[in-house]
């Protein structure tokens, strides 16, 4: 394979398409609008410096990924493509839009429609398109230059052939350790991580401790490389609340469920990282 598309240039997308590009493919970035593709873009570069600087790839090499990446906002131009990888909002009906299209616009019936998503199940985005047997959760973790692993996920009608080539992407291809996660809401790690982000909210909240005490304890006392609340903050509030639903909408169970400060942060437009303030400020 020699090229794959992007759909959606977020933190994730970007991500994604750097480690791509950086792995020799050409790839073509695809967002909605001028405005998100140039912020997408600005995104891939500075990462591309950083991991530059910190001299993890030489200059020929950052120089050799940025000049295989092409964005675009023409849906059409991945007509010919035989890998996507959707890396859209955490929003249903988002991503069911952009699958919906993906199986119009893709002429290759052999094409592979991978997906991001952090929670919403495989077999809901396969049910948009008559080719489900192609469809494939494909999920990165955040920093993905840095993050190792890749949660594959098939649905209930995903065909082996294209379990093996999403294997075979991330292993191969990108060098990170792909893990088989099931078809449920939050998958392996999310399952996992979720409830524990969503305490750390709860105690922070409820006024047990500062936020940079319950972190400190965690990177000291547990040896986590950052604390939930920073956690939190580079995931994205928006983001976190998104999975946190899905899980909840999945299993019912109390510790899925979105914390009142979680909630009344994200109307208050305080999303972590991205927009400049969440359990911290990030605003220069
Ligand atoms: N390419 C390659 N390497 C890069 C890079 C890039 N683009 N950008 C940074 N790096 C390297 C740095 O050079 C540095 O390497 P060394 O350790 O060898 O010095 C390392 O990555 C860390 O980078 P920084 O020093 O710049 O540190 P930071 O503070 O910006 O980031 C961190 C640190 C990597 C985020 C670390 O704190 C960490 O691992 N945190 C936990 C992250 C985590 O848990 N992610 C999962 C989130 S859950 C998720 O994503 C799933 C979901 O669905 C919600």
């Amino acid at each position: 394979m020699e090229r794959i598309g992007v759909i959606g240039c977020g933190l994730m997308g970007s991500g994604i398409a750097e480690v791509l590009a950086r792995s020799g493919l050409d790839v073509l970035v695809v967002e909605r609008d001028q405005g998100a593709l140039d912020l997408g873009r600005q995104r891939v570069n500075a990462s591309l410096t950083k991991a530059r600087a910190a001299g993890k790839i030489s200059v020929e090499d950052a120089e050799d990924a940025g000049s295989r990446l092409r964005f675009s906002t023409d849906f059409a131009e991945l007509s010919e493509f035989p890998f996507v990888i959707e890396a859209v909002a955490e929003d249903l009906a988002v991503k069911l839009d952009v699958f919906h299209r993906l199986d119009e616009t893709m002429v290759d019936r052999g094409a592979i429609l991978a997906s991001n998503t952090s929670s919403i199940p495989i077999a809901t985005l396969a049910a948009a398109t008559t080719r489900p047997e192609n469809v494939v959760g494909l999920h990165f973790f955040n920093p993905v230059p840095v993050m190792k692993l890749v949660e594959v996920t098939p649905s209930l009608l995903t065909s082996e052939a294209t379990v093996t080539a999403a294997h075979a992407l991330a292993s191969e291809q990108l060098g990170k350790t792909p893990i088989s996660s099931p078809d449920r809401a939050g998958f392996v790690v999310n399952a996992l991580l979720i409830p524990y982000l969503l305490s750390a909210i709860r105690m922070f909240e409820a006024g047990v401790a500062t936020a940079q005490d319950i972190d400190t304890g965690m990177t000291l006392g547990c040896a986590h490389p950052m604390g939930p609340l920073a956690l939190v903050d580079l995931i994205g509030l928006d983001t976190t609340a998104a999975v946190a639903e899905s899980l909840y909408a999945e299993f019912r169970e109390i510790h899925f469920a979105t914390p009142p400060l979680l909630a009344r942060m994200i109307a208050a437009g305080q999303l972590g990282r991205k927009s400049g303030q969440g359990f911290y400020s990030y605003r220069q």
